[in-house]
């Protein structure tokens, strides 16, 4: 894998992760990473280059095909291509998710987790009740019991939100626990919505399963994919919710008038890298490993925190007995920024982005330590 070390090449790019912050700080924060995406990225604009017009678009046939194939190979799920509602974006499609279901004003969703987690439903004016998850070996897990007493307030109706792979925990959620989870659902009567955006990054050889796979077709469920994560191309935004429940997805279909729409480039990209992206995939998983080893061999020097990186992402959960505003100053002090905990639920942890060359990891790493031992927590 070929990281880029030069900051400008993404300053000059106006990289939200590299343009945000002085150019003295580090910035292991929103979840892209520092690499070129797949060659088949650049062969695509090329051609776009070359015809030069750029009008509206359909959906190209080889998008839904890509996915189809994708999610037989990787998950053995054979899906209904009708089942697929593509959408501009993981975000966006848990917000048209939700719209399916105006009626449930209450939202349960994980803490601690990616900041729309909360977002999302309280921008949609739903109650929003967030469920604990626990340490395991895998990583952050919903805690079952909390939420099988959150859902069995049965006089209070219900959507519930799932984050599989687990932004910032990394689990990838195991067949038992999502059958543990599909059961409450069904017995209760509640909508479920899966973002699985990070599926595809797996670092430990788990097998993930796609919560639509395990849901009863009459049972309403949206399982969310994206490539965007999986192939580092977040700029062309593109996501899919599959809905084998056929009138949940007539609800979903029925959101999407007026709205932003996939760019004929985004489908393109998607469709070329599931196609053709996986021998730099390999690689990708290869380069991360490596630097999952760097962060964990840190957190071994570091006894009074829990670092947790979890089976799946880029991402290491770091959780300290310092108060956030230790972390505001210390990490502004350092030069380095990371997703501070608060909007994923949790104001005493921190999230690192570790997708980035070695050399700055280790960089970066080194002035957290100092951040660390300057607030006696060596
Ligand atoms: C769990 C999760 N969902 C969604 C997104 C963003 O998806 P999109 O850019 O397609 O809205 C991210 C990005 O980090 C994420 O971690």
């Amino acid at each position: 894998m070929h990281w880029l070390t030069n900051p400008q090449v993404r300053r000059q790019a106006h990289a939200l992760k590299w343009s945000t912050y002085p150019e003295d700080q580090l910035p292991l924060w929103v979840a892209d990473l520092d690499c070129e995406a797949p060659p088949i990225v650049k062969t695509l604009l090329n051609h776009a280059a070359d015809h030069g017009v750029f009008g509206y678009g359909l959906e190209p046939p080889a998008f839904r095909d890509a996915w189809v194939t994708h999610i037989h190979r990787a998950y053995q799920w054979n899906i209904d291509p009708d089942w697929i509602v593509p959408i501009a974006g993981v975000v966006p499609a848990m917000t048209y998710g939700l719209e399916c279901f105006p009626d449930r004003q209450r939202v349960l969703s994980p803490s601690p987790a990616y900041p729309y987690f909360a977002g999302v439903p309280e921008r949609a004016r739903r109650a929003l009740e967030r469920y604990p998850l626990e340490h395991t070996d895998a990583g952050l897990v919903p805690d079952l019991l909390a939420l099988a007493g959150l859902l069995d307030q049965s006089h209070k109706p219900s959507v519930l939100l799932l984050c599989n792979p687990h932004n910032p925990g990394g689990a990838v959620y195991s067949k038992q626990c999502l059958n543990d989870i599909i059961t409450l659902a069904v017995e209760t009567e509640t909508p479920l919505i899966s973002d699985e955006i990070w599926a595809d990054l797996r670092l430990d050889p788990v097998s993930h399963y796609p919560l639509g796979q395990l849901v009863p077709e009459t049972h309403p469920s949206l399982t969310i994919m994206a490539a965007t994560k999986t192939f580092n191309i977040a700029g062309f935004s593109a996501a899919i919710a599959i809905v084998p429940h056929a009138p949940t997805r007539e609800r979903l279909l029925a959101t999407q008038i007026a709205m932003p729409h996939i760019t004929p480039l985004a489908f393109a990209m998607t469709a070329g890298c599931l196609q053709e992206g996986w021998d730099w995939h390999r690689m990708l998983l290869d380069a991360l490993r490596i630097n999952r080893a760097r962060v964990q061999m840190w957190a071994n020097a570091h006894p009074n925190i829990r670092v947790t990186t979890g089976q799946a992402t880029f991402l290491a959960w770091i959780e300290a007995p310092l108060t956030e505003a230790d972390w505001i100053t210390g990490l502004t002090d350092a030069k380095v920024r990371l997703s501070m905990g608060r909007p994923f639920g949790d104001a005493t942890a921190v999230r690192l982005n570790y997708g980035t060359s070695p050399t700055i990891l280790d960089e970066a790493l080194g002035r957290l330590s100092t951040v660390l031992t300057n607030r006696d927590c060596p």
